[in-house]
């Protein structure tokens, strides 16, 4: 297995290109099963889970080809996927590729509405917590399916083969619900209506690419969705947005390690909160048309930070802030909100020397002046990249174990990051 070794204490400076969202690309590559025209997706990041994604539509049928953009000096490597899903053999989503990654259950909506059936393995417990898709299932009954759950599959059907319009409520803001329910509800018969809908950026790109296939979506950006179904959707061509996880990842960067970092190819605008959350900790954020740059020279402040759903400040930042609040004057308090067990990281983050006191879905954090290396665990993706950063700033050599889930999320990290002046280096475990 891969391991990841880093030597600290050194200051990150220069430019980075986010790249594509990955959140946001898996959708719309599901999107796909929608028609039996040809989707051409630009911008499309280069990493695990979007191959899990390929692997998936392509044993249902899909025609998949894929356009590599050539590199820059600045590591983008956005690719441009071409998905025809006219000869769809397969409805069935195996368990074997759901258990790699959860966000295959986003076939379920778009096939449904297209063939009038489907069969998605469960995906299961994950390692941040149960994780369930009943507001999935209850959305599609309300829309004329008929569910039954054997040997681990659920089996949905829909009575005379075309979903129909319902009025949704889902009972607490649920970003995979809302977008496989939406790609259902654009071949509804009448309307929908999503109410307390996710409004990340990602369901936002996800219904305008719908739109520009012919769906009549209005709402974008609003936790109401209507949706008018139509009978057909056409082809499109469409550019993923930029990953503002990955941005906020490399801002953080500059916190860490007392640095001057610009993300470019992003608007700050889809990131306010966690910009916000920066400025509170003494980091000077310059926003830009198009890039935002990060500078932090004087020692980061203790804050209070809660994970909500957009625009509050997102789940996928906790642990990055988590590692800055480590290092920070004071105690800082972060409380998660949106998944019961996404503290993995802390043991970790407490071999490093961290001073943090869990208590349920909070964690108080005292200040230390810094991190002590030494080998440490990834767990899931986001607790990977906050070890990254905290060995980024730790005195000494770190070893990162089990790297592979940072591959499912970011791309060519290492690259990038020693294009900003850190010692990072692969291995072999
Ligand atoms: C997506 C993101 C993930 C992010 C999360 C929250 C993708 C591929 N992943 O995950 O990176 O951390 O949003 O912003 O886009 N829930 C239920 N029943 C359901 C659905 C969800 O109880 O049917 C609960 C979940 O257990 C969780 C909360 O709702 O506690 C939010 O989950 P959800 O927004 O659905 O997360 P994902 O779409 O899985």
């Amino acid at each position: 297995m891969d391991k990841l070794v880093i030597e600290g204490g050194k200051t990150l400076t220069g430019k980075v290109m986010v790249a594509g969202a990955k959140n946001a690309a898996l959708p719309l590559m599901a999107a796909c099963l929608i028609t039996d025209e040809t989707l051409k997706i630009s911008n499309v990041p280069h990493l695990s889970d979007i191959t899990t994604m390929a692997n998936l539509l392509v044993h249902m049928g899909v025609d998949l080809s894929i356009e590599s953009l050539k590199e820059d000096e600045n590591f983008q490597s956005g690719r441009v996927l071409c998905l025809t899903a006219k000869n769809i053999s397969e409805h069935r989503a195996p368990y074997d590729i759901v258990r790699r990654m959860r966000a295959s259950v986003i076939v379920l909506g778009p096939l449904l509405a297209r063939f009038g059936e489907a069969e998605i393995s469960l995906p299961g417990g994950c390692a941040i917590g149960a994780r369930p898709i009943d507001y999935h299932l209850m959305a599609f009954e309300k829309m004329g399916a008929k569910i039954d759950l054997e040997e681990g599959y659920v089996k949905a059907k829909v009575e005379g083969g075309r979903l129909k319009g319902a009025d949704i409520t889902f009972p607490t803001v649920s970003v995979g619900a809302t977008e496989n329910v939406l790609i259902a509800a654009t071949l509804a018969k009448g309307k929908t209506i999503l109410r307390n809908a996710a409004c990340e950026p990602e369901v936002g790109d996800l219904a305008n690419m719908l739109n520009s296939m012919g769906a009549k979506i209005t709402g974008i950006g609003t936790h109401t969705l209507e949706i008018e179904g139509v009978e057909k959707l056409h082809g499109t061509e469409y550019r993923v947005i930029a990953d503002r996880i990955e941005a906020g990842t490399y801002l953080a960067a500059a916190g860490a390690t007392g640095g001057d970092i610009e993300v470019v190819g992003i608007s700050p605008d889809i990131m306010s909160s966690t910009l916000e959350v920066f400025e509170k900790m003494g980091m000077k954020i310059e926003r830009k048309e198009n890039s935002i740059r990060a500078i932090s020279t004087t020692p980061l402040l203790a804050i209070k930070v809660s994970t909500q759903p957009h625009p509050g400040f997102p789940t996928d930042m906790q642990a990055q802030i988590s590692t800055l609040m480590c290092i920070a004057e004071g105690t800082s308090i972060m409380e998660e909100n949106i998944f019961e067990n996404r503290f993995m990281h802390v043991p970790e983050l407490q071999r490093l020397g961290a001073n943090i006191v869990v208590d349920g879905n909070f964690l108080s954090i005292t200040g230390i002046k810094n991190f002590k290396a030494a080998e440490v665990m990834a767990t899931d993706l986001r607790a990977s990249v906050c070890l990254i950063l905290a060995a980024l700033r730790a005195e000494g050599t770190t070893g990162i174990n089990r790297v592979y889930h940072l591959d499912r999320g970011y791309e060519r990290i290492e690259e990038k990051l020693s294009a900003l002046g850190a010692t990072i280096y692969r291995t072999k475990d």
